[in-house]
């Protein structure tokens, strides 16, 4: 088995690194011998060019996971074609790439393909009604996948990331704490924070799976988060309880933080379709953030 990372810089592909490393010993039986880490020094998916060099220049690989994205969220509003292109049509191109190639695509979308109004945790059939540039381009990605390999890939959306790698909330919040003696978090967005390590061993877990190696099977939207589900206010109290640290958090209304994006309220997802095809237990978030806080990896 021949797997090509892309994103290797990002918390997911830096994650999928740590965990296949000889020092990691996880269960899986993938080695780092399998894998091709690239970022945009090597696959710069701005390029379409440079993509479609890069893929006749090297072996075929048996599978494809996207890492790559742009997700500066509230950035993206200013960078529509760039977004446009790293999210929607470089992804088009990978599919056509991996269809030609014969190879299985795994790629990463997020719960802000919806709009967050809804009162009930997201389905992968519930419909879908982005609200910011993000959002869309990664649903507009996430269709033209579809539409160019109806077999052989898969999407994961996920949501709320964080990692011990590059930038996340909980860092932020660690990095602002030192400077601060309180902040204000708005406490009407929910979610599901996710540990990125818990995502990479879910890609190695179906990679690893029998019934994914089969050829010709339908491509499949999956929903992945850790379970459970909390607002941004009760994130970072969690945060500073875990980390021992003082900070007063103020509750504060979206209204009360307006930002360049609009951020949808509510993106809890139903995770029991992903649960049930590969056989997972899904890590509760709090049980996971635990876990990074004991390991002592989120110093700041
Ligand atoms: N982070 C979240 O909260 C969140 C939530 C829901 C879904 N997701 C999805 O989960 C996946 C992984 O996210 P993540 O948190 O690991 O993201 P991340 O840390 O921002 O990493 C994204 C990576 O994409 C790379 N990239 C950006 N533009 C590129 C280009 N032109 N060519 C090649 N590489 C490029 C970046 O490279 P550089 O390092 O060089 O900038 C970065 O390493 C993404 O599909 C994202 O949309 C994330």
């Amino acid at each position: 088995m021949r797997m090509l990372v892309t994103g290797k810089n990002g918390q997911l592909g830096r994650s999928i690194n740590k965990i296949i490393s000889p020092e990691a010993k996880t269960d899986n039986n993938l080695s780092s011998n399998n894998f091709v880490f690239v970022g945009r020094e090597e696959l710069d998916l701005n390029s379409e060019s440079n993509i479609s060099h890069y893929f006749d220049s090297n072996d075929k690989f048996d599978v494809i996971i996207n890492c790559a994205a742009y997700t500066a969220v509230d950035k993206a509003e200013q960078e529509q074609d760039l977004v446009n292109q790293i999210n929607h049509l470089s992804v088009k191109q990978l599919a056509e790439i991996a269809k030609e190639q014969k190879s299985q695509l795994i790629h990463i979308s997020t719960d802000y393909v919806f709009d967050g109004e809804s009162d009930k945790p997201y389905t992968e059939t519930d419909e879908t009604n982005p609200i910011n540039i993000y959002g869309k381009t990664k649903l507009a990605g996430e269709q033209a996948l579809q539409r160019v390999m109806p077999t052989d890939a898969i999407i994961i959306r996920t949501s709320w990331v964080y990692s011990e790698f590059g930038n996340n909330f909980v860092k932020t919040m660690l990095r602002l704490a030192k400077e601060r003696d309180e902040l204000n978090i708005v406490s009407d967005q929910i979610g599901s924070p996710t540990y990125a390590t818990d995502l990479a061993e879910v890609i190695l877990k179906i990679i690893n799976n029998t019934n994914y190696r089969n050829k010709k099977q339908s491509t499949e939207i999956y929903h992945y988060s850790n379970e459970g589900e909390i607002s941004w206010y009760g994130f970072a109290k969690e945060i500073f309880e875990l980390a021992d640290i003082q900070c007063r958090v103020n509750s504060i209304t979206t209204g009360e933080y307006p930002t360049p994006a609009q951020r949808p309220k509510n993106t809890v997802m139903q995770n029991d379709k992903i649960a049930r095809i590969f056989g997972l237990k899904i890590t509760n978030w709090k049980s996971s953030l635990e876990l990074l806080f004991e390991k002592g990896c989120c110093e700041y």
